[in-house]
């Protein structure tokens, strides 16, 4: 039977802690959509045209850590402005939020337009200064050096970006249920979405 968990949000905001800990919970499919769109950019930066990279993608390329810099957050967030990127990415997606056992997503649009029908939409969201802070703490933890003015930065440009763009912007679906991370632990978020989560089950 098909159940859908449709988690968005900006960047950093906890959607994905939240995606993968109620995936193990409830013994769901998971799927990192942004994953999609910055396999997508890493192949622009290397010189491919970011459609035919979207129509050829391998997911079996979708090596998580790679993919985890600044600059391809930022590719990630112009490819993703390009309606033909989205159409390609869009089949794969929705056959994933359907299919049998239950699957978890985290984007952008998931509650909005991959699966409006979802059974739960969450829409997570956390101060631009907090969520700076903790992808600060994640790329530093990895290795990356940066700076929180400069991450700080780089998140504002990505949620202008992402919720300005015409096609399939960052916004709330009516129906989703917002949770704000801000002054949350990480238990306490992931016990919210829970509680969510039972209620419709
Ligand atoms: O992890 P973080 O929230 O920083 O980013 P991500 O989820 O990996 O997404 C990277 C970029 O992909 C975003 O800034 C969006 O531009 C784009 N994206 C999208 O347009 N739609 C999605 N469903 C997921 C990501």
């Amino acid at each position: 039977m098909a159940f859908t968990i449709a988690i968005d949000g900006p960047a950093a905001s906890g959607k994905g802690t939240i995606a993968r800990a109620l995936a193990a919970r409830y013994g769901f499919a998971h799927l990192d959509t942004g994953l999609l769109y910055r396999a997508v950019g890493r192949r622009m930066l290397d010189g491919t045209d970011p459609q035919q990279a979207a129509e050829t993608l391998d997911l079996a390329d979708l090596d998580e850590d790679s993919l985890r810099t600044a600059e391809v957050a930022q590719a990630a967030s112009k490819v993703a402005a390009i309606p033909e990127v989205r159409q390609a990415l869009l089949d794969f997606q929705r056959a994933f939020a359907r299919r049998a056992g239950g699957a978890v997503l985290d984007g952008r649009d998931i509650g909005t337009v991959i699966c409006p029908e979802a059974e739960v939409k969450l829409f997570v969201i956390a101060s631009p200064e907090v969520r700076a802070r903790r992808r600060f703490e994640e790329l530093a933890e990895n290795g990356f050096e940066t700076s929180y003015d400069a991450v700080l930065a780089d998140v504002e440009a990505r949620d202008a970006r992402d919720m300005g763009r015409a096609d399939a912007p960052l916004k709330q679906a009516e129906d989703a249920v917002r949770i704000d991370t801000s002054e949350m632990s990480v238990a306490a978020a992931v016990a919210r979405a829970g509680e969510i989560v039972d209620a419709r089950r």
